[in-house]
């Protein structure tokens, strides 16, 4: 299992670029099965959930091309699906696999998809998914662990349907139903999210009818058909934020290019409150200048366009060297302040209660070995080594390299101390 060896104290500084959305990414692959013709997608991050997706979709024996390296397109034609099934050793490493059951159903008419199962960020069902393919004419059980999903005859028709919930897998795992089903669908309490507009992008190059994406109330024309497209698939509006971060709390001087300030202008915000300087005039790139001393900054992490959840654990390790106490609320999963922990046996003076963690700063962080839990936990582990003293062991990497490409290089050009070792 790798580890990363980090020394902290360096201050970052020079220019990075931001990779492709994993989270925008993943969606579109999916789409790829609503047409028997070819999807292209370009700047598509080559992290681990992307090979996971190649391997879901070559399951469902689509053919699937994931060049090794640089920018070259990802390329996915589904020209028949023969194995409607998403397997329990895919899905429990990777939950966003769900987003296969929406397209399966709908092109299909048939779908096992494994239910996800325990993380360790939270229950997170996925009943909404469910109840709303339901609402589009699907009969759906579960057995043995499966979920099971069967199209009426004439497929899935357009319904009105209004989430309980907002949810971003959802939202989308739907909105590709929408697109092949016959008739109109109307969804209400959608999550606004960037990554759902560009998967709405991506459909409507396909032929889809929709309209309202980046509102609460999409509403879809379902074209029966779809076609092959070719897509750019957005920044990693979640990487930006985390090197920003990086910045901030090193006090370093860095510029992020090929990034999309505008989807993170509630982390910019916030950031900005803790006293970073960061300049978003020139088009794609941000420009950001540690303060040297944070101050401390409540947040609350909400669905977009509000602080997202996955800068929480990035935003707590900034905290710890806030002169002053910072709350950081968690209003979309339960459990997920599992870094707090590992953050404290660096010295972070951290208090749960419930869905709050009161962080007192600053604190003398100093390195230890440490265990990543999740995905954001490990960045937010990552960042607190970097200004800790002496030597971090950050353990369990595989959660960072799931959405996080080739991140020790980036910041090691940047000046940060970071290795990998397997
Ligand atoms: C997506 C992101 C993830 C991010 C999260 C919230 C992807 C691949 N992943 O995850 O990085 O942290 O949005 O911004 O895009 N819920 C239900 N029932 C459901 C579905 C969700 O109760 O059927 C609850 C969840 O438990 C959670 C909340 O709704 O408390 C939001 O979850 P959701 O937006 O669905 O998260 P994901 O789409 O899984």
């Amino acid at each position: 299992m790798d580890k990363f060896l980090i020394t902290g104290g360096r201050r970052l500084e020079g220019t990075v670029a931001v990779s492709g959305a994993k989270n925008a990414a993943l969606p579109a692959m999916a789409a790829a099965l609503l047409t028997d013709q070819t999807v292209m997608l370009h700047n598509v991050p080559r992290v681990r959930d992307i090979s996971t997706m190649g391997r879901l979709l070559a399951h469902i024996q689509a053919e699937v091309e994931i060049p090794a390296a640089g920018d070259g397109a990802v390329r996915i034609r589904t020209e028949k699906i023969s194995h409607a099934e998403a397997p329990y050793d895919l899905v429990r490493t990777m939950r966003a696999s769900v987003l296969v059951l929406g397209p399966l159903v709908a092109r299909s008419g048939y779908a096992r998809v494994s239910l996800p199962g325990g993380c360790a960020i939270g229950a997170r069902p996925v009943d909404l998914h469910i109840k709303a393919l339901e609402q589009m004419g699907a009969q759906i059980g579960t057995e043995h662990g499966y979920i099971e999903a069967r199209a009426p005859a004439g497929g899935l028709r357009g319904a009105h349907i209004v989430f309980e919930k907002i949810t971003v897998t959802g939202t989308e795992n739907v909105l590709m139903a929408a697109a092949l089903a016959s008739g109109k669908t109307v969804l209400e309490n959608c999550a606004r999210e960037p990554e759902v507009g560009d998967l709405a992008e991506l459909l409507v190059k396909m032929g889809a009818r929709i309209e309202g994406v980046g509102t609460a109330t999409i509403r879809v024309e379902g074209a029966g058909h779809l076609g092959g497209a070719e897509h750019t698939v957005i920044p990693d509006r979640i990487e930006t934020g985390t090197l920003v971060a990086a910045a901030a709390i090193t006090g370093g001087n860095v510029r992020i290019t090929r990034a999309e300030p505008a989807h993170i202008a509630a982390v910019i915000a916030k950031l900005s409150e803790t006293g970073a300087a960061i300049d978003t005039f020139e088009p794609g790139t941000l420009c950001v200048q540690g303060s040297g001393q944070p101050a401390p900054a409540d947040v609350t992490t909400q669905e977009y366009p509000g602080f997202p959840t996955d800068m929480q654990a990035q935003y707590m390790a900034l905290a710890t060297q806030a002169d002053g106490t910072s709350v950081i609320t968690e209003t979309i999963f339960e459990n997920r302040f599992l870094h707090a922990s590992e953050m404290a046996r660096m010295g972070a003076d951290i208090a749960i209660e419930g869905r709050r963690a009161v962080v007192r700063g600053p604190s003398r962080l100093t390195g230890t070995a440490v265990m990543a839990s999740d995905l954001r936990a490990s960045a937010g582990l990552v960042l607190a080594a970097l200004v800790a003293k002496g030597e971090t062991v950050v353990d369990r990497v595989y959660h960072i390299d799931r959405g996080y490409e080739r991140i020790e290089e980036k910041l090691s050009r940047l000046g940060a101390q970071i290795r990998r070792i397997s």
